[in-house]
């Protein structure tokens, strides 16, 4: 069985009353719900988790090594800022899958530079739910390769 942890970065604690133009109105726990269904159909072991604080973040990074087979992050905002993610995720050696909810590149400038996805085996970007099911899928598909 393929072990992925899922991350989710600061602020996604507010989804479904967050800028629901940009995310839409479904919550954090409605997308884990999804995740966990589609763990369920493929025999995946999945965890998530959020949080708002870099620190944290690094830590159940760093923590993953040995433990998860993939991970799929959504940095959120630290994505264009975190150097300690970005270095946290190229520590590991286990694969890495960045998804965003929304087009990062339809957005503003500074949401254009992703300080973490060259660290990553690929981004997935502006398909709501759909980008963290699609990420769950390419990090289990890479690792059935
Ligand atoms: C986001 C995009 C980021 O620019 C933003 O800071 C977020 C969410 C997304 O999922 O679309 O918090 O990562």
């Amino acid at each position: 069985m393929n072990k992925i942890l899922v991350l989710h970065g600061p602020n996604l604690n507010l989804l479904g009353q967050r800028e629901v133009g940009v995310y839409g109105t479904l919550t954090l726990e409605q997308i884990n719900d999804a995740l966990e269904a589609f763990a369920g159909e493929h025999d995946i072991l999945v965890e998530t988790y959020q949080s708002n604080s870099e620190g944290d973040l690094v830590t159940k990074i760093q923590n993953a090594k040995g433990s998860w087979d993939a991970l799929v992050i959504n940095p959120a905002a630290y994505t264009h800022t975190s150097i300690a993610i970005r270095d946290a995720l190229a520590a590991i050696d286990i694969p890495v899958v960045e998804v965003h909810l929304s087009n990062i590149y339809q957005r503003e400038e500074f949401r254009h530079r992703s300080l973490t996805a060259p660290v990553a085996i690929g981004i997935i970007s502006g398909f709501g739910v759909d980008s963290y099911l699609l990420g769950l899928r390419a990090a289990f598909n890479y690792l059935s390769r």
